[in-house]
């Protein structure tokens, strides 16, 4: 569907009729992506981070932050054991940390290659020599969000960091055959919601392959701990215009919406969402992983029917994803 900036700007200011636009959304989710819900089985390998953004609190400048490095075996391990419980895709995040070099990724990638399974890069930004390896190495996606398109709001976010470059590298992982995933945070101090409807049009300008959206959760630790947060339902209203506008891309229910709200993700699968990541690291590494206060402490690793977020995706009438769960067109 094609929205111009001014219908997208009039259906996120209408939160009183956003069940109208979450129904729509579910409806245009079933009949380009169907019922299967994919999960994704997430490994946070590292909490350290070179960069500095004032909202996160992995950034270099957390000294309160406990940090932990996983080793390339030890991460290899995890995937094996995501694998062994059904996970058809692995997705490896961490903070921008180099000690992962060409030598160390490449060889992390080819044993997990070796399960059977997609592997999804989240490591940030990289040159094109890195990037050209890990996908030679065998790594089918990336996921990188450009955060805001409002470039103001990005530099003063996120210091000595560039826009074009986080950019230029989305165009890059793309060229290189990789399925592209990106995304934004809604709800950062100084974000207008004429700048999340330009961040949607970024997004289907750029063809994203798959797209999450996050509400910002102010961290404690960081600048902008005392920063109003939590918008919830405006991330849900921009989620759901992303799938009228993107109607066949992977979008997942994130994380953040659940830590706002119990049944934040399953509110987001009925609202044009097809996509869940459950964390699959030990419980001592996932409370050091604490991107924002409250994110992802109870989530059990399962791609069981029977297990909670198994329960809950039957429960709404979909069915867990068999198969890879890449973008098909
Ligand atoms: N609140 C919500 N999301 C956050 N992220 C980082 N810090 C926060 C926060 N305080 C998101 C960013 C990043 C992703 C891994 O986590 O969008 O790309």
């Amino acid at each position: 569907m094609t929205l111009n900036k001014k219908e997208i700007v009039a259906l996120l200011n209408d939160e009183k009729n956003q069940d109208v636009l979450f129904k729509q959304a579910d409806e245009i989710r079933k009949q380009y992506v169907g019922d299967e819900v994919h999960l994704r089985g997430l490994i946070e390998f590292s909490n350290i981070c070179r960069n500095n953004c004032l909202y996160c609190g992995i950034r270099s400048g957390n000294k309160e932050a406990q940090r932990y490095r996983m080793e390339p075996e030890e991460i290899i391990a995890t995937a094996k054991q995501a694998a062994d419980m059904g996970f058809k895709t692995i997705v490896m995040q961490s903070g921008e940390d180099m000690y992962y070099n060409i030598d160390r990724m490449c060889h992390i990638i080819k044993e997990i290659k070796k399960f059977d399974v997609a592997v999804t890069l989240s490591i940030g930004e990289r040159s094109y020599e890195e990037y050209k390896a890990f996908r030679e190495a065998g790594a089918d996606r990336y996921l990188m969000r450009i955060e805001t398109t409002d470039k103001d709001l990005y530099h003063q976010l996120d210091p000595n960091m560039s826009w074009q470059n986080r950019y230029d590298c989305l165009m890059m992982i793309k060229e290189l055959g990789y399925e592209l995933g990106s995304g934004i945070m809604v709800g950062l101090p100084n974000q207008s919601v004429e700048s999340i409807a330009e961040d949607l049009l970024f997004l289907k300008d750029i063809e994203v392959d798959m797209s999450g959206i996050g509400p910002f959760i102010p961290h404690p630790q960081t600048p902008l701990g005392k920063e109003q947060g939590g918008a919830l339902n405006l991330a849900l209203r921009t989620m759901a215009i992303m799938r009228l506008l993107l109607p066949d891309i992977n979008i997942p229910a994130t994380t953040a919406m659940e830590t706002l709200h119990p049944q934040g993700r399953i509110m987001a699968l009925q609202a044009g969402a097809n996509v869940v990541m459950p964390n699959v690291n030990s419980g001592e590494y996932r409370k050091l992983y604490q991107l924002y206060p409250g994110k992802n402490n109870a989530d059990v690793a399962s791609t069981h029917a029977q297990s909670d977020v198994g329960k809950k995706i039957i429960s709404i009438g979909r069915t867990i994803g068999k198969g890879y769960g890449g973008h098909k067109k």
